[in-house]
């Protein structure tokens, strides 16, 4: 479905998802702590979303849009924007290698083709006992630890061949 079939669909048509009670506490809590009325709130409701919902669905989205009141277009864009936001299921570790500019002058090839191999998955796949997911992301924000990669809310840099054996082995 595209974001335009999003933007347009009849909207008397309700997502069928909902927090529990338990998030739902959370939600109002965290509205609590920003100017009411605006967007400011968004990124911890994704946050508290992503927790909830294991990944931020297209139907997350929308149901987050609804009940922030705000366009699924600004809530699509800001999920887009930030790596740590899942658009799809992952892996208990969802490794991000990154491949812009950078990375690649330092070998990131490399090391997605050795982690790849490593995990015995391709770059989008996650290992059958649902453990890793690898995928690569554009520019990271830490280019001077080029190459480097994020594997869920942390970051790794300087890979080599025995670094990333150093840290998949730890997780594993
Ligand atoms: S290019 Fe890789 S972190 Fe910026």
């Amino acid at each position: 479905m595209s974001l335009l079939q999003i933007s347009t669909e009849d909207k008397s048509v309700k997502p069928s998802i909902s927090f529990s009670p338990e998030a739902k506490a959370k939600f109002e809590k965290i509205l609590t702590l920003y100017p009411p009325g605006t967007q400011a709130p968004l990124l911890p409701v994704l946050h508290l979303a992503q927790e909830e919902f294991g990944y931020l669905s297209l139907e997350v989205q929308e149901y987050i849009a609804e009940l922030m009141n705000l366009p699924v277009t600004t809530v699509h864009e800001v999920v887009s924007f930030y790596t740590l936001f899942k658009k799809e299921p992952t892996g208990k570790y969802w490794v991000q290698v990154c491949t812009n500019l950078s990375c690649t002058l330092r070998g990131c090839e490399k090391i997605v083709d050795y982690i790849s191999r490593k995990l015995g998955i391709q770059v989008g796949e996650t290992t059958p006992d649902k453990k890793f997911t690898l995928t690569t992301v554009e520019c990271l924000c830490a280019c001077e630890m080029a190459p480097m990669m994020q594997i869920n809310e942390d970051y790794y840099g300087y890979l080599t061949e025995a670094r990333v054996d150093e840290i998949l082995d730890n997780l594993k």
